[in-house]
């Protein structure tokens, strides 16, 4: 297994939005607090693959050349789907709780490229994604709940006290369940993946549980998996040992990997529903990351993308503009000429275009429940219980 493809078929990062900072809005979140994979970090791979010797692309050009102009370990162009949901919430961007020195009282996130949600044992145990690989690293889902808690001393004190700062802070849960299946995949059918996801969508569950019943979590947002049956890392990965009928005609998208996403996504929801009528007094959100991407894929134009959508902004020559031996960050890849046209950075990852559209879409969710809850309030259900 090529050790780059392995790595680029693992990262997974981020998102966001443009603020409404109009003086009559009064953010009533006061603090988010995120765990995910690369979809979501927002500087801790760096610091995470440093541990254990991996090389890291991301701290390389064209990282961030869309929006922060260098680069600070987000796995993207620019801002990351939260980056543009702070924004919106009238929030500072989510500090990487490993990168950050400094104040986490507006929140952190433990969120780390190439995270899983299952503790690595599970895959280790399996022989997945290969026995001598480093990967999957220990920063699994259960692993961030730990570094969550042993940061929480230092934010609150008291039951009391906690309750009140963390029951206006914005929980992310996610997204999560890429990389378990991404990762799978290499040495697994989908078919025996399949088999994975009620494990991945319980310790989401579990996680969910312990955050609203050990910390007073009361507002959290959880979103699905990406469609990756049109992600460029497996459409790359399985085009030579895939029949044309395994392909979606329309989208040229690999209908099984999708029905997968589905699968996870449909669990997912289930479980949710059984949380929150367990927790009437909480919200959750279920963030939908599957649906977005596809209208993007059917209907590039609509959202000013370019015809050829499954291709990557970011990378070396090849169908998809994705290759192992020249990942985006090396010397000898190449940079579409405007990322904004593009769905997809540099494989798994979108650019910020499309993270600020998804932002967009999940905001609609997060402000319209909030207002159920609350009508003082321009964002965010500011409840602060006495
Ligand atoms: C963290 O910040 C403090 C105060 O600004 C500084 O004294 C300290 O050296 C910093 N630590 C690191 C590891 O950068
Ligand atoms: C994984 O990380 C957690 C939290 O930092 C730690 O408690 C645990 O011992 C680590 N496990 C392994 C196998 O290194
Ligand atoms: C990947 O890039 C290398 C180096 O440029 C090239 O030789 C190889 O053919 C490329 N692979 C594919 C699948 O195009």
């Amino acid at each position: 297994m090529n050790k780059l493809l392995s790595i680029s078929l693992l990262f997974l990062l981020s998102w966001s939005m443009p603020a409404i900072s109009s003086s009559s809005r009064v953010p009533c979140y006061k603090s988010i607090f995120s765990f995910g994979d690369s979809f979501t970090d927002t500087g801790n791979n760096p610091i995470v693959f440093e541990w254990y010797s991996i090389f890291d692309p991301v701290t390389r050009p064209p990282y961030g050349t869309s929006f922060f102009g260098l680069h600070t370990g987000r796995n993207g162009d620019g801002r990351l789907i939260i980056d543009f949901i702070a924004e919106n919430l009238g929030l500072p961007y989510v500090p990487a709780n490993l990168a950050h020195n400094g104040s986490f009282r507006s929140g952190a996130n433990f969120a780390v490229g190439a995270a899983t949600t299952v503790d690595a044992g599970f895959f280790h145990e399996r022989g997945i994604p290969s026995t001598t690989s480093k990967f999957p690293l220990n920063t699994s889902l259960g692993v961030q709940l730990e570094w969550f808690e042993s940061m929480k001393p230092s934010l609150c004190r008291t039951a009391r006290e906690c309750k009140k700062f963390f029951g206006t802070s914005l929980f992310f849960v996610g997204e999560f369940g890429v990389n378990d299946y991404h990762m799978s995949f290499q040495r697994r059918t989908v078919q025996e993946v399949r088999s994975f996801v009620p494990v991945v969508v319980a310790t989401i569950s579990k996680a969910i549980e312990r955050l609203i019943t050990k910390h007073g979590a009361r507002n959290l947002v959880v979103p699905g998996v990406i469609p990756s049956g049109c992600s460029p890392p497996i459409l790359t990965k399985f085009a030579d040992v895939s029949p044309a009928s395994a392909y979606d005609s329309r989208t040229g998208c690999l209908k099984a990997y999708n029905e997968l996403g589905l699968h996870h996504n449909s669990l997912l929801q289930a479980e949710l529903d059984k949380l929150q009528a367990k927790h009437r007094n909480v919200r959750i959100i279920y963030a939908d990351f599957f649906g977005p991407i596809m209208d993007m894929v059917e209907s590039p134009h609509k959202f000013g993308f370019e015809e050829d959508i499954l291709i990557v902004c970011c990378g070396g020559p090849g169908r998809y503009r994705l290759n192992s031996t020249v990942p985006c960050g090396d010397a000898a890849a190449t940079m579409c000429q405007d990322p904004s046209a593009r769905l997809y950075w540099d494989g798994v990852h979108l650019t910020e275009a499309a993270n600020r559209h998804i932002a967009n879409i999940w905001l609609g969710s997060i402000n319209s429940a909030t207002r159920v809850s609350s009508s003082k309030c321009a964002n965010g259900p500011c409840r602060p219980s006495g």
